[in-house]
Parts: structure tokens; sequence; C-alpha cells
């Protein structure tokens, strides 16, 4: 920052009274009003406890209108707003800031970006398993140009919280259970948010979350304990977020959970010691939705005021939305308290981010026209179906695809007829009719196809079904999950398929047509059957608005599928949390009585870490590990062995055999995606730095313990070559 903006600030400080100053740690989540007296979230709970019908809901809200809180506005009270997603709106709002509030500070919009603003692409875990940092952040930074030219400055994005539960409904929003993969994901969207100069009219600053180790909530269950020692905290959790802040994140959003009894909206050790002081971040934090005033639900402060002055102590600059702050910080301040001076920090924060983001010189950065010409242009479109068939993951193939044009197809399931759900969790910019759903894929492309729901009124529809399969070649079956059933608050105790989806499954394997099962989820699922019985399964994932195309891309072939999985699909929930990078037990599963293992489940998962196949098959041979230096240099060659070009991720992961802390039994290194000829042969070179292979020990100092390390590489976490060697690090 130059000397002249930080002058600048100060002057602004010097001249804003105590209202001014609490006013920009505001960020105004808009009220909704309507023919009802109750807020918004409780009538949701409302309807969600059946106080209201479904409908009474949507009669009700078809009345609301948002309240901006304008007044406030005009008197400086507030700095940001969440949740305004149009240039008509920001730039009314921002008028008022700039010309109604006596100094004129310009507003900070945030909203929830995630995958997509209105060019939707696959929701995160599935944009995950196309292992591109290159694709990630092109569409981070497809997402930054529609929005900003929606009027938003800020997305709260990436999550990069490591996810190994699948009971967690979260799991959707981040990129897997891998921290090299949260880390390197999170680190390419913050470039692409961010593009080259914050303070272009495209820039959009991200805000990381959710700080930390949200993920590991107890039993998958969201918002719940997260308990951890410190170095499993340091080496699985905190390198993620780390990798944002490295790439220039410029605000962070700290957890809903507590993290060993300190909830991390009032946690000091993470929000100042480890962020700022250890990591040298200087951008803003921002409180979760009303995260400040739950602390009192935690129980780790009597009421709202001791709220509002632990979260202030604590480290966090922006209130978002529980007015917390509002009510509280100026009594605080005139009893002494708290320090007037950590107030004028966190608004000297804020105003440098404004700056940064050029908003004092261009406090208007969109209009309705701009908004128009950029929102689903034509090739963000390109690129969400690009994305889109980056991310199907071709789990089981037994010769069945790709399809040929003139099979006879016979589509059932609601999910390839309903294009809102293609969106999946978390896209509020969204609108329906941007979308394609499979069927309007195929009536678009001119396929032609006998479509069925499957299920009808909570019974599978057999008389139609067989009708439509009679003169069937193929049939395509669309399972899975609604949208709803994943993202925050959407945790499950069970991530089987419902049991009336099986029967349909079941009744269309019977008939004895070949069936392809294209699943639509948000977590992975416990599938042994599906996996076992029916013979060709593409996981499509929540795919976005080109879902239908993209599904077809793949289906018939027009694209190689490439994707891998970057979470483990577990036999049955009860295996939750199961991840590849576990540490080795004293008695590792086997087949004996006395093992670590399940009575009722195999040991392995249905698919493990890193798995997904192509139309073409890769073998692998050769496998040479040098040291140099500081460095470990591998080298393996990677064969085409299959009859068409095809790309594939190689991975490489290591173990470090003996430890005087237990080690994971693999870890995630290094990958590359390759494109192959049909033949074609090629040696990958990887290169792991020593300082990559140690762990914190005890005294939680970094250790880099001699001795041996086994290196594997292969096309997942489960069939590898390995290669041990003995490393005494110089
Ligand atoms: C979520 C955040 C989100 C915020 C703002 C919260 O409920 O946990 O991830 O960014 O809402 O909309």
């Amino acid at each position: 920052m130059m000397d002249v903006q930080v002058q600048k600030i100060d002057a602004l400080i010097g001249e804003m009274t105590l209202e001014e100053k609490i006013g920009q740690l505001q960020q105004c989540g808009p009220s909704l009003v309507g023919a009802f007296e109750v807020s918004f979230e409780e009538l949701l709970d409302m309807m969600f406890d059946g106080r209201i019908s479904q409908e009474e809901f949507g009669r009700l809200m078809s009345t609301a209108e948002k309240d901006f809180h304008e007044d406030n506005l005009r008197a400086g009270k507030i700095g940001s707003y969440n949740g305004v997603g149009d240039a008509l709106t920001a730039n009314r709002l921002q008028k008022i800031a700039v010309e109604e509030s006596r100094l004129g500070i310009p507003l900070l919009f945030g909203y929830d970006v995630i995958h997509g603003f209105r060019t939707v692409t696959p929701i995160p875990l599935a944009e995950s398993c196309a292992w591109d940092p290159e694709l990630w952040q092109r569409t981070a930074r497809m997402a930054a140009e529609e929005a900003t030219a929606a009027g938003i400055h800020m997305t709260f994005a990436p999550m990069v919280d490591v996810a190994k539960d699948a009971r967690w409904g979260r799991v959707s929003e981040g990129a897997g259970e891998d921290t090299l993969l949260n880390g390197d994901y999170g680190a390419a969207k913050v470039r692409g948010f961010q593009g080259e100069d914050l303070s272009q009219a495209d820039a959009m600053a991200a805000c990381l979350k959710h700080f930390a180790a949200y993920g590991a909530g107890e039993a998958g269950k969201d918002y719940n304990r997260v308990d951890m020692s410190e170095q499993r905290l340091w080496e699985e959790y905190l390198p993620a977020y780390k990798a944002c802040i490295d790439a220039g994140a410029r605000a962070v959003m700290p957890a809903f959970n507590d993290l060993n009894g300190v909830p991390c909206t009032v946690n000091e050790w993470l929000l100042r010691d480890v962020l700022r002081d250890e990591w040298g971040f200087d951008g803003i934090t921002v409180s979760d939705a009303n995260a400040i005033a739950e602390c009192v639900n935690h129980g780790v402060v009597a009421d709202r005021q001791a709220a509002a002055k632990e979260a202030l102590r604590a480290g966090i600059d922006m209130d978002m939305t529980s007015n917390v702050y509002a009510e509280n910080l100026a009594g605080l301040i005139e009893a002494g308290e708290i320090a007037e001076e950590l107030l004028d920090q966190a608004v000297y924060r804020i105003l440098k981010l404004k700056i940064e983001l050029g908003l004092f010189e261009n406090p208007y950065q969109t209009n309705e026209d701009k908004e128009k010409r950029t929102l689903v242009k034509r090739e963000y479109r390109a690129l969400a179906r690009e994305v889109a068939t980056k991310s199907m993951v071709l789990l089981k193939n037994e010769s069945i695809l790709p399809l040929n044009p003139q099979q006879k197809i016979a589509v059932f399931g609601a999910l390839a007829n309903d294009p809102g759900q293609m969106t999946g969790a978390w896209a509020i910019g969204a609108q329906e009719n941007d979308c394609f759903s499979l069927a309007q894929a195929m009536d678009a492309q001119g396929i032609r196809y006998a479509y069925h729901p499957g299920i009808v009124d909570g019974s599978v529809a057999t008389d139609e079904i067989e009708k439509a399969v009679a003169s069937a070649d193929v049939v395509i079956l669309a399972i899975g999950e609604q949208k709803e059933e994943s993202g925050e608050a959407a945790s499950k105790a069970d991530i089987s398929l419902p049991a009336i989806q099986l029967e349909l499954a079941e009744m269309l394997i019977q008939t004895g047509k070949p069936v392809v099962a294209v699943l639509f989820n948000g977590r992975p699922l416990a599938i042994p059957t599906v996996a076992e019985q029916v013979p060709a399964i593409l996981e499509a994932w929540h795919p976005g608005i080109e879902a239908g195309n993209a599904i077809l891309d793949i289906l018939y072939g027009v694209v190689n599928p490439s994707a891998k999985l970057t979470t483990t699909f577990p036999f049955a929930t009860g295996q939750c949390p199961l991840y590849y990078d576990h540490i080795s037990t004293g008695r590792p599963g086997g087949k004996s009585k006395f093992t670590s293992k399940y009575l009722d489940t195999p040991l392995e998962p249905v698919y493990p870490f890193g798995y997904g196949l192509s139309y073409t098959t890769f073998s692998y041979s050769d496998l040479q590990v040098e040291t140099t230096d500081d460095v470990v240099r591998l080298a393996v060659t990677v064969t085409n062995s299959g009859a068409r070009a095809g790309e594939e991720i190689v991975q490489c992961y290591v173990q470090d055999k003996v430890a005087k802390r237990a080690r994971p039994v693999k870890q995630l290194k290094a990958y590359k995606k390759v494109l192959l000829q049909p033949g074609e042969s090629i040696t990958m070179g990887f290169a792991v730095l020593f300082e990559k292979l140690g762990y914190y020990d005890r005294k939680m100092d970094y250790t880099l313990e001699v001795g041996a390390f086994t290196f594997f590489v292969g096309g997942n976490s489960r069939d590898t070559l390995s290669e041990t060697t003995y490393l005494s690090f110089g």
C-alpha cells in the first residue's frame, strides 16, 4: 500500500465518529418484509416444523420485499451488504453511500459466488475431480467477470475445508478429502477471482472459508465440534487455507465450529497468532452469518455484548449480519471495556480493501447494460460445458459406453428431466431457464428417446417402464440426490440411495437391457448394489447449467472422460469418515479376527480416492526414484494402451515408513494430467521437495526424519507402482 493511501485512510479514520467507524464493520443482510410478521428465518423454521405448509410459505414469500435499511446507510451505519446480486440495486445503494452519507465512503458488496454466478459450473467437489488448477482458475475468472458485472466486489469463496466425512452436506462445496488438492484448488480460485489487479472493475476479492477445519465436524454433522490434535490441524487442515493466503486472498471467514472448545469466531489464537502473526495476513476477516451472536449459544460468552467484545478482541473485522457490533461496540468502548484502537484497526483494514478494490475512485464499477452483456455469454456457456465434461467421473464401464447414435435410448428418472436441479447447492445467482437437463439436451441435439420418470407417487411405474424399455437398445437411469440434499445444513446419517431408486434400478437391470446409471449428487454415495449390478456408471455430480450437453458429450464419446475422484466412495455410511490418507493402526485391517475393520463391510471402499476410468486404458511401468540435493525426483513411463486418445491424471504419493509419530499410509504429493495418443508412451517426471516430507513432532516442531520412504505412482490411490528409498536429508 502506498504511503499516500495509508495517509488517506488515517485521515478518514480521524474524521469518523464512533458510529461511523462501527458502521464500516457492519455487513447488512437485507431483511425480507412482506405479508408476514416474523423474520424470514422464523418463517423457514415454521415451514420445516410444519406450522405452515410449503404452499403457504411460497405464497407468503411471493409478497416479500427486501428492506435494505437505507436510513442506516445514509447515517453511515452500514459498510457492506451481503446478498445484493444485481447492478441496479447495487448502484442505487452505492449512490446513497457515496452521495448521501456524511463521509461518502463506498459500500463493499459481498455475495456467495461459489461455483459460477449466473453461468453455474459444476459444484466444487465435481470440479476438483478435474485435477486441473489452470481450469479452476479460468472458471473463477469467468465467475468474477459475471459477478462484478452484477455489482459484486467480494465472493465468500473458495471453501477449502478438507472434508473426509461424506455425511457432511458441505463436502459439495470444497475440493474433497485431500489437503494438497484443496490448497491447489483454493489458490487457483483466488488467482482467478482476484485477477492480476484488484482495482480492475472485473476483479473480485476472495474470502476464503471456513477458517478452520469446519470439514472435520464430529460425525459429519454440520456446525458440530472439532476436536483434534494441533499436529493434525497443521498437517492436514491448515495448509489449504495457507495456500490461499499465499495466493493473495484478501479476506478470511472464520468457521462456525469450535476448535478444541473455542469457537473460531472468537479464537484469538487462530485469528491473530496464526493468521496475522505467523502467516502475515493483512486483509479483512468477516464473520460467518450471525456467527458472532451464536457464541452465546456455544456457551463461551454470556450475552451479545460479551460476544461483540470477544469477537473484536479475537480479530473479527466485519460482522456478517448479526448486528452485534452495531448494537454493542459503542457502549463497550465508551465504558472502557475495549480499546478504540482495536476498532480503528478493523476499520483501517476494511477501508484498505475498499481502496485496493478501486472503490473510492470508481464506486460504480458496472451498470445494467454491462451486466446484461456479460451474463451467460456464449463463451461462458462453452466453458461451463468444458468444465462439466472434465468433472464427470466414469466409475464403471462394461463395454457399454460410449453409445453410438444408432442405438435406441430409453431414459428414466426425474433427475434426467429437471433443469433446476442441475445447479446443485449454493447457486444463488442461478436461473432455471439457463439450465439444460439431459432430456432437454437430447431434444436440442435431435437425439430421439423415450422418457419416463420411473417413479410415480412413490412407486416404481412397472408397466410404463416395461413398455418404454421394450423398444430400447440402452437404458439411461438418472438417480442420486436432489440439490437440497447437500450443501449447508444438509448432513445425512445415511448416504445410500433411497430404497425406491434402488428398486427402480433393479427393475431396469432385470429387463436385461444394458443400463447406464448417471449419478447426480453433491457428496459420495454408498452405492454397493449399483456398483455391482449396473454395467456402466457415470458420476455426473451436480454439473451446472450445461449439465445435459456435457453428459451427452461423455455418453456419446465426443469427449473422453478423464476426471478422477477426489473423495472416497464407501460401501456403507457406517464407514464414514473413510479416506485414503489414514494412518496405520497397530492392527491394520485384514482377514483375521483381531484387526481394524468392520464385520459387515469390506475393508476397501467401493471406489478409492483418485479413481476414474477413460474410454482408453493406461499402463504404468519403470518407476525410477532418484535423490539430488533437497529433492526426490521420480520418473515413470505412462502408456496409452487403448485405442483412443485420452487424458490421464498421474498421481504421486508417499509414505514415511518409520517415524516417531505414525504417518499416513499414503499422501498425495504431486499430480499431472497428460494427453496421450493411442499407443503413445511418455516419461513423466515429478519432483518432491524434502521439505514436503516432514511432520510435526510432539513439541510441534516441523521435523524431517531420516529413514525409508515409499513413493507410489499410479492412476489412482489404490493401483500404483512403488519404490522405497532411504532419505538422509543431506
Ligand atoms: C455460510 C457461509 C456463507 C454465508 C453467507 C453462511 O451460512 O456458512 O459459507 O458464505 O452464509 O451467505
